[in-house]
């Protein structure tokens, strides 16, 4: 039987880092997915293919050995992972669509990951339950990464604007953001696994000094989300700021990404952060009524989107 899931990205409004410090985090799924169809396989290999991101590989399904026949990418041990624990080892056709680059911050080895695990339960005609995919998705991330919060693969599976509070429970904001982000990306991509492990070097060698500064993102978030929930936007933009000023002192900030943040707002815009793992990879801008002005300037330099949102997490095709 043929099964085919997707799942969307993401953008983190708030709360990145620190999140993985167990304070909570605000994100938004965004309209690029991951695409996810899943065959039986005519020989005795599965096999895992792309042709967005030109790649293929052969799993020996008694070992799991990967051999690689062309191209390479990280995401494949994302699927990898996802087949170990869903999937009783008989061998499969795996295909990747893509339409997001990857390590922008837009999150998607979550989507990948979220995206397979729900083509994979649908393959052994199960029923996509949400929860329990966020769940092993997360599950996935940290056993590929080594450290992840829940927050990608929760975005990815639920879809729409995401509050994670501090002790992992997921919630749905409702507030329309449509029109008003603009994502900018660098050339350069960020490893997400490094990005935390450096963070929690720095938190550990200063824990007087960085603790607070954990704690302070951690109520800008929740300010976040009492503005978001009352419709108290203009607020927005400068809490986009300050938390930006306290992910560079965690020191995942760039030049590149420092350039895009003033540029974005030098355009208009009323707020600008790093979004994601920083060190590369991308930043947020929020500018209602400055959407072009800000995607201009930004695409002299580098890349940007205008973040559409995807309010359907995870489905199965
Ligand atoms: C990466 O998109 C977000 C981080 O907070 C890491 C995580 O939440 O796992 C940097």
């Amino acid at each position: 039987m043929n099964s085919t899931a997707s799942a969307p990205g993401k953008t983190i409004l708030f709360g990145e880092h620190a999140v993985v410090f167990g304070k909570p985090a605000i994100a938004v799924a965004v309209d690029k997915r991951a695409e996810i169809t899943i065959n039986k396989s005519q020989n005795q290999y599965t096999t895992i293919k792309s042709k967005d991101l030109d790649f293929l590989a052969e799993i020996n399904p008694d070992n799991y050995y990967l051999n690689l026949k062309k191209g390479k990418s990280g995401i494949i041990k994302y699927i990898l992972q996802s087949l170990l624990i869903n999937h009783d080892g008989s061998p499969l056709d795996v295909d990747l669509k893509l339409d997001m680059p990857i390590g922008a911050g837009l999150g998607s080895s979550a989507a990948v990951t979220v995206a397979t695990l729900a083509a994979l339960d649908n393959y052994h005609d199960k029923k996509i339950n949400i929860p329990q995919i966020a769940q092993k998705a997360h599950q996935v991330e940290i056993e590929v990464q080594g450290a992840a919060s829940p927050l990608d693969t929760a975005t990815s599976a639920y879809g729409g604007l995401i509050f994670l509070s501090g002790d992992g429970i997921v919630s749905i904001i409702k507030c329309d953001l449509e029109d008003s982000l603009v994502i900018g990306y660098t050339s350069s991509r960020g490893n997400t696994g490094e990005m935390v492990a450096g963070v929690r070097k720095r938190r550990d060698n200063n824990p007087e000094i960085m603790d607070p500064v954990i704690d302070s993102v951690a109520k800008i978030t929740e300010k976040a989300k009492k503005a978001l929930i009352n419709d108290n936007k203009n607020e927005l933009g400068e809490l986009m700021n300050i938390n930006h000023g306290l992910l560079d002192a965690m020191g995942v900030n760039t030049r590149d990404l420092s350039d895009m943040v003033y540029l974005a707002r030098t355009a208009g815009a009323s707020g600008s952060k790093i979004t994601g793992a920083g060190g590369g990879g991308s930043i947020i801008a929020y500018c209602p009524g400055k959407v072009n002005e800000v995607l201009g300037i930004l695409k002299q330099n580098e890349n940007a989107i205008k973040a559409d949102f995807a309010t359907e997490g995870v489905v199965v095709h």
